[in-house]
């Protein structure tokens, strides 16, 4: 993993626009703020991430089916939500340098300081003691770390108080008390909380015709909820069985930064699993499991990935946690399971007049089932394998490269066949080979410039093998293959190619592991 630093993500940022990952959106007019595209290795990598997901969750599961619902639905659907009511950020504005920031993140930021004052005391006392260090009882003992430890509990319970009762002046006074600053200008010169709503709107329907206010999906869950009953049915599925769905959703996000961590318009891939009332704890212990292993398979570094709980549960959960990330800022969410209790279908039930429930014939009777949520934003798992994969390296012969060394199961472009030279009938060999190849793998042909610049082209872009046919493939039909990690290159027979490839390249080794 790239070291974290301040410029990785600058030096991210500006390698995915230089090699077709990602561009600001309608750059040419200025772009528009947390909006962007994904360009043509950006959409490949993209749908390899979906596709491993929709494998994993869909196609190895034989209880959970895909659903694709529209963006726009029934306005009550985000009444009966609470999206309506409660899709709020408590935002606060800093009178000197007019930046807005969500009130709960500051004080979570301040959190993290202390936080960070323990890990100092832990790192000190474990150089102290050297290996008879015991991590655990020096963090139930010491009296500086119990001190600090108090403190984010106190902060913690104020802000809980006051964000459940809903409560926006205490959470200013908390502001104040903790002497929280503007991170940009320092000032402590804070306006009053206020709530804000991070739906988007639009009309239905032409103004004369009395056109109604709808939103723009802030999840795709919904979607899922309100076909509960269609799809149980349609699919005579059993509880216990999960709905799941990739698609885009629209946050009105106030902060909207940190490039594609943070965007207006974002996609999600979700998973409803739909249980028995009384099984949920069960199943969230499972899904998280399941979740966090998959993670892992992708091949990202298990040392980044960490499961934060949350004290704040949304006003559907019973339990909450996320998956979260070592992004160049830091470990931030990248994933939410919630156990999100029978909230959403009940609220349904009772806006729409209609029963979504559950005959179990076991039990010979009705019920509406609890729901085991897993969400993960597309966007965001981009932007983890962008990091994870990013590197900058000095070679044994001297030279620098820029390699993205992506996993090659989800990787852009497969394979890059390349003649040596652009003459003597190689390019002809070469395109043969690549006739073969490009029926199972995403490939590229490169026949301009020396090979070593087209090497670097491929690394740059995280090309994980370069097929490179020179004048012994003529005489002897075979090729090299170079491995864009290890930089080794192995002589093979252009029979063995196909196998190689697909085995080395391979989702389905992946999949067998879950
Ligand atoms: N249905 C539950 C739900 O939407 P969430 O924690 O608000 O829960 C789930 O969002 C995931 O969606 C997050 O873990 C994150 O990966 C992604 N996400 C949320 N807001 C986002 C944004 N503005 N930009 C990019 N991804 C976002």
């Amino acid at each position: 993993m790239a070291n974290q630093d301040d410029n990785l993500l600058k030096k991210i940022i500006a390698h995915a626009k230089e090699y077709g990952f990602i561009f600001p959106s309608s750059e040419i007019y200025d772009g528009l703020a947390a909006a962007y595209d994904y360009g043509q290795n950006g959409v490949e990598l993209k749908n390899n991430l979906k596709s491993f997901w929709w494998k994993a969750m869909v196609q190895m599961n034989e209880n959970i089916v895909g659903l694709d619902a529209s963006i726009f639905m029934h306005p009550t659907t985000w009444k009966a939500s609470g999206h309506v009511d409660a899709f709020n950020d408590p935002m606060v504005d800093n009178k000197d340098s007019k930046k807005r920031y969500r009130a709960d993140v500051l004080i979570e930021d301040h959190i993290a300081k202390i936080e960070g004052k323990i890990n100092k005391e832990v790192d000190k006392a474990a150089k102290r003691f050297g290996d008879s260090f015991d991590k655990e009882q020096y963090l139930a003992t010491n009296g500086r770390v119990l001190g600090y430890q108090s403190e984010i509990d106190s902060i913690n319970e104020r802000m809980k108080n006051a964000i459940e009762s809903d409560n926006l002046a205490d959470l200013k006074t908390l502001i104040e008390d903790l002497g929280i600053a503007d991170p940009v200008s320092g000032s402590k010169n804070w306006t009053d909380v206020r709530q804000f709503n991070l739906m988007f709107s639009t009309e239905l329907g032409s103004v004369a015709d009395g056109a109604s206010k709808i939103y723009l999906r802030p999840e795709t869950a919904q979607g899922i909820f309100v076909n509960f009953l269609n799809v149980q049915k349609t699919g005579r599925m059993k509880i216990p069985f999960g709905i799941a769905q990739i698609g885009k959703a629209f946050r009105n996000e106030i902060i909207a930064r940190q490039f594609i961590f943070r965007m207006r318009e974002f996609e999600q891939m979700e998973m409803q699993f739909f249980v028995k009332p009384g099984d949920e704890m069960q199943w969230y212990e499972h899904w998280k499991n399941t979740r966090i292993g998959w993670h892992k398979l992708l091949g990202l570094g298990e040392e980044n990935y960490r499961f934060h709980d949350h004290l704040n549960l949304a006003h559907y959960a019973n339990a909450a946690c996320d998956i979260e990330f070592n992004f160049p800022m830091g470990f931030k969410e990248l994933e939410g399971i919630h156990s999100r209790t029978d909230f959403d279908l009940k609220a349904h039930e009772e806006h729409s007049g209609k029963k979504l429930q559950f005959f179990d014939p076991q039990e010979n009777k009705s019920y509406v089932p609890y729901v085991i949520e897993t969400s993960i934003g597309l966007d965001r798992l981009f932007l983890a394998v962008l990091t994870a994969a990013f590197t900058e390296e000095t070679l044994t012969d001297g030279s620098e490269r820029t390699v993205m060394k992506i996993p090659a199961a989800i990787a852009p472009t497969k394979v890059a066949v390349l003649p040596l030279l652009k003459k003597d009938g190689l390019p002809e060999k070469a395109r043969e080979i690549l006739d073969e190849l490009k029926l199972d793998f995403n490939c590229t042909y490169d026949e301009k410039d020396a090979i070593g610049k087209r090497y670097r082209r491929q690394d740059a872009v995280g090309t994980p093998y370069c097929v490179t046919v020179d004048h012994q493939t003529l005489e002897d039909n075979t090729v090299t293959i170079r491995d864009r990690d290890n930089l080794q290159q192995e002589r093979i027979n252009i029979s063995e190619l196909h196998a190689r490839v697909s085995d080395l390249v391979s989702v389905t080794s992946l999949l067998k592991k879950i």
